[in-house]
């Protein structure tokens, strides 16, 4: 199992804080798993994107630790972080495992849990960036309560959670504008779901630098190719 730990939390948070595409494996060919995510590290990927759903909190089952753990090495020896994303009910029950298996950044949905800031400070103490989801009914003003030392990263669902492929939400925009201007400049901000070429430039003016693509990626021919057609619609150095 790879220990969190020897991971410096620095690298972590400047990964996070900067301008780029985190691709989800998500949409990945799983027989190739591994030769995907290479892919996506070759051609500059620096965050990647791991979907946890547990059959609860959205419909969908995917995977959890045992991927996380699978993935470590070769994201990490990329200098690479893996930047879990877990749509999972009561989510604080699996801190301790995903953080073990290899995770960077764990960002749980504020929609799945009574206890928020025990689990944002358990995300710490494990060593990880600790950051809180929410899905496009929940209004961005929920995050105001949570005190901004607990938060490294605010995702903004811009489809449903559970599923790859959807259309962006357009609300998503305006949104995204008012979290920004909610956080603190420490705190990134990260968007979900049906970015692309034609969506991403958008979601960055409106504030958000952390990208997740999906389907968009791993759904062509040359995810290599669509990394960089995406990373550079978004402007990404
Ligand atoms: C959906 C997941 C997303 C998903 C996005 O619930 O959280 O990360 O992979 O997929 P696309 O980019 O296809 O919308
Ligand atoms: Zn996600």
């Amino acid at each position: 199992m790879a220990v969190q730990t020897d991971r410096p939390a620095e690298t972590t948070l400047r990964l996070l804080r900067g301008r780029r595409i985190a691709p989800s494996i998500l949409s990945a060919d799983f027989a190739r798993l591994g030769a995907q995510v290479e892919e996506v590290l070759d051609a500059g990927a620096r965050v990647i994107h791991v979907d946890v759903m547990d059959g609860h909190f959205v419909p969908p089952i995917t995977f959890g630790a045992v991927i996380v753990d699978a993935l470590a090495d070769r994201v990490h020896g990329a200098g690479a972080i893996l930047d879990v994303h877990l749509m999972i009910d009561r989510p604080e029950r699996y801190v301790g495992d995903i953080a073990r298996a290899g995770a960077d950044s764990i960002t749980i949905h504020i929609e799945a849990t009574p206890h928020v800031h025990y689990t944002l400070s358990a995300i710490h103490e494990a060593g990880c960036a600790a950051g809180a989801a929410i899905s496009p009914a929940t209004p961005a003003a929920s995050l105001d309560e949570i005190g901004h030392e607990l938060l490294d990263l605010a995702l903004c669902m811009s489809v449903n959670p559970g599923w790859g492929g959807q259309e962006f939400i357009p609300a998503s925009l305006d949104k995204l504008g008012r979290m920004r201007r909610a956080l603190p400049d420490h705190v990134a901000l990260e968007v979900d779901g049906g970015v692309h070429e034609q969506t991403a430039r958008s979601c960055v003016e409106a504030g958000a630098n952390l990208l997740v693509t999906g389907s968009a990626v791993f759904g062509s021919a040359d995810p290599a190719g669509a990394y960089a057609a995406i990373a550079r619609a978004a402007g990404v150095a």
